[in-house]
């Protein structure tokens, strides 16, 4: 691989031309205009300079990493002569099966094609194009520049070697690849925060606790890098309710949204921290949430419902346990892995405590994951009987 398109400059686009460009790839760059494309260079420059700024790179490792760099709003130009394609346009189905049916037709026969989709199916993508084979997520988190972990995700028709390719490239720029085996929606990552954040949603619409106490507890007693209507802020109202809608149809009951707790704020174009509103006030900038609320809320209640769907994940053969600790531990700055969290603190008590929330509220999301049972009835109970998501 030396040469790639990224198509799309915007927010992800720009920032994964300018980690190829950084590891010596030339990257071509399209974007509908001109004037897009001046922006997304300008920020690779800014983004570049910052490099410089605090001695992570020399400045004419800066000047050689833009002048790898193309911009242009033909395809023809764009697809000429590339080893791989990265589609990074706007999160809509049919302009990405465009995008692709075009590339498809430029870009020389051996080209992978990867889609840096959240929620799409790649599925569905590759069979807009006559190589199918080829095509294959490769889903970054913002970032790019910044974030360590990439998720590789095999569409239905994905060849394994398109897969491997991707997976050792990831590498190569000096990312954390993990593997999701089946194109399913959410990925690794996006449906196990789907679910925390589910689980948040709910119990503050029941009136249990504030919005304040459960991101209390998140940050002060479990040690995330935020609370989660925080963290939903941050993410976009409007795309974390988009997306809580896509984990239902995908998955059903499961994944119940609290439509109640989220819509009106969505409707309001509260959209979080972007517009300077959301759950929280942002005008101010970061808000601030007390320490002495930290005990309104049992922070294991996220973990158990967050083992829950990493046990769902492995039951479904789409992800093995490593992956996902690394996922959440990369991907969202989680202080553990799921899987790793559930071995210390042993399986028959996350079984017990999901039991206790499913009696409690009768609710989908609480029902134990057979794959938990299975290991439990065998006596894989975590660290302290040497098995349980890991061999110890
Ligand atoms: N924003 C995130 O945090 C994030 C994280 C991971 C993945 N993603 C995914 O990355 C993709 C892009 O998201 P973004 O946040 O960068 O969006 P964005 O709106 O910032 O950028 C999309 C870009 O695509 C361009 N575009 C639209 N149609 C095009 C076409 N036909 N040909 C060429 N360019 C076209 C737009 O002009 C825009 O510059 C989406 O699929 C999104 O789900 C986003």
């Amino acid at each position: 691989m030396k040469k790639l398109a990224v198509i799309g400059a915007g927010l992800l686009g720009h920032g994964i031309a300018q980690v190829f460009a950084m590891q010596g790839y030339e990257v071509n760059l399209l974007d509908l205009n001109d004037d897009l494309l001046k922006k997304a260079f300008q920020g690779i420059e800014w983004s570049l300079n910052k490099f410089v700024e605090k001695r992570r790179i020399r400045k004419e490792d800066a000047e050689a990493a833009l002048s790898r760099i193309t911009i242009t709003t033909s395809y023809e130009e764009a697809a000429k002569d590339i080893d791989l394609a990265i589609e990074v346009v706007s999160e809509k189905i049919n302009i990405k099966k465009m995008v692709f049916a075009k590339l498809d037709a430029i870009a020389p026969p051996h080209a992978i094609i990867a889609t840096n989709t959240s929620t799409l199916s790649i599925t569905e993508m590759g069979r807009a194009t006559k190589r199918p084979d080829k095509v294959v997520g490769m889903h970054w988190f913002n970032p790019p520049q910044l974030m360590q972990l990439i998720e590789v995700i095999n569409g239905d028709d994905t060849s394994d070697e398109t897969v491997q390719t991707i997976l050792e490239l990831s590498k190569q720029i000096g990312k954390t690849p993990i593997l999701c085996k089946k194109d399913v929606r959410g990925f690794i990552v996006n449906r196990i925060l789907g679910m925390v954040f589910n689980e948040a949603f709910w119990t503050y619409h029941r009136g249990e606790t504030s919005k304040e106490g459960i991101d209390a507890s998140a940050k002060y007693f479990g040690g995330f890098p935020m609370g989660w209507f925080e963290l939903c802020d941050f993410v976009g109202l409007d795309i974390a309710y988009e997306v809580g809608k896509i984990l239902y149809e995908a998955y059903g009951a499961r994944f119940k949204p609290c439509q109640e707790v989220i819509e009106p704020l969505v409707k309001e174009k509260r959209f979080g921290q972007k517009v300077k509103h959301g759950f929280y006030d942002w005008s101010k900038g970061r808000p601030r949430i007390p320490f002495n609320l930290a005990d309104e809320y049992d922070i294991e209640r996220i973990w158990v419902v967050a083992i829950n769907e990493a046990a769902w994940l492995i039951h479904d053969n789409v992800a093995e346990p490593n992956s996902i600790d690394m996922g959440m531990k990369l991907g969202t700055g989680w202080p553990s892995g799921p899987c790793e969290y559930a071995d210390k603190k042993g399986l028959d008590w996350i079984l017990n405590k999901l039991d206790e929330l499913y009696k409690k509220y009768n609710m989908e999301m609480y029902k134990p994951c057979p794959l938990l049972k299975t290991y439990v009835d065998k006596g894989w109970n975590g660290k302290k009987t040497g098995r349980g998501f890991y061999k110890y």
